[in-house]
């Protein structure tokens, strides 16, 4: 007959369980758990959000990226109605000659919409994941479009021509650039005199927004960031779940 085990080897069994697994986390990260460590403009805490990497800038917790397999998601047919992406596309009054980047373009469901707007212009399509310029290389052949071109950047880095863009978009992509800082002086420095960064972010404020903390902003947090690499904050349109931020080059 197997004997029960006492309450006192429960006890004593859960606290080594527990004492393991935080000495697994704390080696995980080097660090013991609660440490705040300043790297530059970032903050890396061990005590996160677990959809965060625990990198923390001007008090934002940075989101985990969103792996190439969610892919379908981002072409999902209720997006229409949920985000009217047609609404977001018609909103930043493209010229036909514009060159535009859209960074962290994903599968590529901004860039195909943007490319009929600049006929003698051109989209150029960047993410960080090659499996994501796969697909809009993929798309882009399939469906005979020219004017789109994928471009792999790096985690700091779009590699956009120097002055060369007239429009930058980055649409619910920023809050998951692992540095954000960088990115953002690469991305100005793109910019033709006059030119414009657009971001649409689901919108922090309302917590009934279905979509998880980490991967919405409030505008006081992306006009704080846009603020610190020198962006003016020109308006803002609101679309149903995200806000649509205009921002330019500070040329004073
Ligand atoms: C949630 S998806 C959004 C895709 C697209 N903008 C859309 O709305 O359908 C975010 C994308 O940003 C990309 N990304 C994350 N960090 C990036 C970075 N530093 N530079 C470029 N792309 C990045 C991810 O690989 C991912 O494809």
């Amino acid at each position: 007959m197997i004997s029960k085990p006492n309450s006192k080897f429960l006890i004593r069994s859960f606290v080594l369980l527990v004492g393991c697994l935080g000495m697994l986390l704390s080696s995980c990260a080097h660090l013991p758990l609660g440490t705040t460590v300043t790297d530059g403009v970032y903050q890396h805490r061990t005590v996160h959000n677990s959809d965060g990497i625990g990198k923390f800038y001007l008090g934002r917790e940075i989101a985990q990226v969103m792996g190439h397999r969610g892919a379908f998601w981002l072409e999902r047919p209720s997006r229409e109605w949920e985000e009217r992406p047609s609404q977001l596309v018609e909103a930043l009054n493209l010229r036909p000659t514009d060159v535009v980047a859209d960074i962290g373009a994903g599968t590529g469901f901004f860039s195909f919409r943007l490319s009929p707007l600049v006929p003698e212009g051109k989209v150029l399509a960047v993410d960080i994941q090659p499996e994501m310029l796969d697909i809009i290389t993929f798309l882009k052949h399939e469906d005979q479009i020219n004017n789109v071109e994928p471009v792999l950047g790096n985690v700091t880095n779009p590699n956009l021509p120097a002055a060369g863009v007239d429009l930058v978009m980055m649409v619910d992509a920023y809050h998951e650039f692992e540095y954000p800082r960088e990115m953002m002086e690469e991305i100005v420095r793109s910019l033709k005199p006059n030119g414009r960064v657009v971001l649409a972010e689901y919108r922090g404020e309302n917590p009934f927004i279905p979509i998880k903390g980490l991967h919405k902003m409030t505008q006081r947090q992306v006009r704080k960031e846009m603020q610190a690499v020198g962006l003016v904050w020109q308006e803002t349109k609101d679309l149903p779940q995200q806000h649509l931020m205009v921002f330019r080059k500070d040329e004073r």
